[in-house]
């Protein structure tokens, strides 16, 4: 059944706690045999605990979980899924030694998928995206934040939001638009950097923002990418053309992201691998949440994971993310980046699983709509054949959703996408 209106014998039903509530680690409420009642894609009721199905329903309006875990649909609040080519070649060069910086310096890395999105038409990446946004579906998340940010002209970078405009139209996950014209300088601009970042305040971020095809603007503030003075002006135009900010820092090099991101009420801080304690102080005190990318730092094979303990314990939120992209971190599993959260960065295993749905949610301004399942919020449900939360990443992204429900419509089943028509 594709729509059902009782989800029933749910063993375990996982309710991360919406943030407001509770900085800055929020409990995840567990009931136990309780069914869930979905009517217009929102979850309008969930049954007594100890009871696995409600009297009155008829069989055709029920979907029987049979003693699985349900959690809320996962949120990834920091992807770049618009390029063209993967990069397999550059993990083999780093395989054999060359490091990341390497070979971006030497015209590989950002700039070699900035050759392919300039040179593919806007249905080359619509086609590209839906198979991709069917993977993520197929993994458990129902929402991502998606980014631009392989195009680097005005052209290339509204080509981009477009793509991914037309991509969202037709199909079901939910999608956070970002525009990353700020991603690195482009090769046409290397000796006059500030000109581009002309550009993009004058022209790009504007024009992204009059055509309504983004929620915000993001930058890469490093050493290689954009300084702090740039940053500055870039968040400037982004506040003015009333978008949501988000920015990439302190990943490599620690350069003063976190007070910026802090100063200007950003929606998130992401990476966040170099942060120092004043500037997580900053971050709590602003309400930015950190998004950590757990997948970035170990598929470069770098040591530096982001302090997640100490960023807890100084009373910030926290999200986590996959960072998908072609050169840094190549999967879509966040059940993969809760472990990575879980051993590599101290996180309990419900506290990974709340940056994952909650912390996603929070970072993409979507609290109030997605990342638990309280009556009220988007029927966006995962089913796992799991005892417990604690199973997810133990498995160490090994596990698939049984079942992926998207606003109450069935859309994957065992790690294989469900066509609208069932197929
Ligand atoms: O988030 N930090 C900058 N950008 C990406 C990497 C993009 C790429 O290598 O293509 C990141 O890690
Ligand atoms: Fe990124």
């Amino acid at each position: 059944m594709l729509l059902p209106r009782y989800i029933t014998g749910i063993r375990r039903l996982a309710l991360p706690q919406p943030s407001a509530e509770h900085l800055p680690a929020p409990p995840v409420g567990i009931l136990n045999d309780v069914w869930i009642e979905i009517a217009d894609g929102s979850v309008i009721r969930i049954g007594p605990e100890g009871e696995p199905a409600p009297p009155d329903a008829a069989s055709e309006q029920v979907w029987d979980a049979s003693g699985m875990l349900a959690t809320p649909g996962l949120v990834d609040p920091h992807t770049h899924p618009v390029f063209v080519e993967t990069r397999q070649g550059e993990f083999v060069r780093r395989c054999r030694g060359e490091s990341y910086s390497q070979i971006a310096a030497a015209g590989g890395g950002i700039l070699s998928s900035v050759r392919g999105v300039r040179a593919a038409s806007e249905g080359k990446l619509v086609g590209l995206l839906l198979g991709r946004l069917d993977r993520f579906l197929e993994l458990g998340t129902t929402t991502i934040e998606a980014k631009s940010g392989y195009g680097l002209t005005a052209e290339d970078e509204l080509k981009s939001l477009r793509a991914l405009r037309a991509a969202s139209a037709q199909h079901p996950i939910g999608i956070s638009p970002t525009l990353l014209a700020a991603h690195v300088v482009p090769p046409e601009y290397r000796d006059d950097p500030d000109r581009y970042v002309d550009i993009v305040c004058d022209r790009i971020i504007p024009q992204a923002a009059e055509q309504g095809l983004v929620e915000a603007v993001d930058l890469f503030l490093e050493e290689g990418a954009f300084n702090l003075s740039q940053a500055q002006r870039i968040f400037e135009a982004g506040r003015q053309a009333g978008l949501g900010l988000r920015i990439h820092a302190d990943q490599f090099t620690s350069s003063g992201g976190a007070e910026l991101a802090a100063e200007f009420g950003a929606l998130s801080a992401d990476h966040m691998d170099r942060t120092d304690e004043a500037g997580i102080l900053h971050l709590a005190r602003a309400g930015v949440t950190v998004v950590l990318l757990p997948g970035a730092v170990f598929f470069l094979g770098l040591e530096d994971y982001a302090p997640a303990r100490r960023i807890i314990e100084l009373g910030c939120r926290i999200a986590l993310s996959t960072d998908f992209n072609p050169g840094s971190s190549p999967t879509q599993s966040l059940p993969l980046m809760m472990t990575l959260g879980c051993i590599k960065m101290g996180l309990t295993p419900a506290e990974a699983l709340w940056a994952a749905t909650m912390g996603g949610a929070s970072a993409t301004h979507r609290a109030d709509r997605s990342g638990t399942l309280l009556p009220g919020y988007d029927a966006d449900i995962c089913l796992w054949e799991a005892e417990d939360i604690d199973c997810i990443p133990y498995a160490c992204g090994d596990m698939i959703p049984a079942a992926v429900f998207k606003r109450g419509r069935l859309v994957a089943e065992r790690g294989r996408r469900v066509e609208p028509d069932g197929r």
